[in-house]
């Protein structure tokens, strides 16, 4: 992801989030060096996807991950998910986590057939809602760096 990346990256957020990330908040991942920001883009150059995901401390965190609605279940999201986890081996992580919520069936479908497991909820963790958090995490080995 790069700052022209931007306009397409928010148009999805908008379009894909009760509480969406404003563009000042991927204007500041860009410049953090412990984040690997990630799109995806179509034939015609657009955005179709984007994924954010920090390293530290030998662990990776999935913190936003979202597909245009008109290009979903087609395999992006998926795609996403795993170039998180082959950038997160390459910065030597050994865990990927994230926070999901309870209501969130197709994004918990897509976590659980790559592996997630199941670590705990966090109760009333979305503050818009009140909704709690599914805590999921996958293991990272050397090679998914390839
Ligand atoms: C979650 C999201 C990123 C998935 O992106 P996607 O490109 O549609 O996902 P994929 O096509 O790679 O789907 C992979 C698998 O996830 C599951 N899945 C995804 N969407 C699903 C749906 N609507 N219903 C049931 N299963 C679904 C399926 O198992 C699917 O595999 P299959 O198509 O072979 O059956 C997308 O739905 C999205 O942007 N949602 C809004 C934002 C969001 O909720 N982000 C996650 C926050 S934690």
């Amino acid at each position: 992801m790069e700052s022209p990346d931007l306009d397409g990256v928010m148009a999805i957020e908008e379009s894909s989030f009760l509480t969406p990330w404003s563009r000042g908040m991927f204007a500041e991942d860009l410049g953090r060096d412990f984040s690997a920001p990630v799109v995806a883009v179509g034939e015609g150059g657009e955005i179709v996807g984007y994924a954010v995901c920090w390293t530290a401390a030998g662990e990776s965190h999935l913190l936003n991950i979202a597909v245009h609605p008109a290009r979903r279940r087609r395999g992006i999201g998926r795609a996403l998910v795993r170039e998180c986890i082959a950038r997160g081996a390459r910065a030597g992580s050994s865990l990927l986590h994230l926070e999901v919520r309870v209501g969130n069936e197709e994004a918990q479908r897509l976590y659980g057939s790559m592996g997630f497991r199941f670590l705990g909820i966090r109760k009333r963790y979305y503050t818009d809602t009140g909704e709690d958090a599914v805590l999921l995490a996958r293991e990272i080995r050397e090679s998914d760096a390839h």
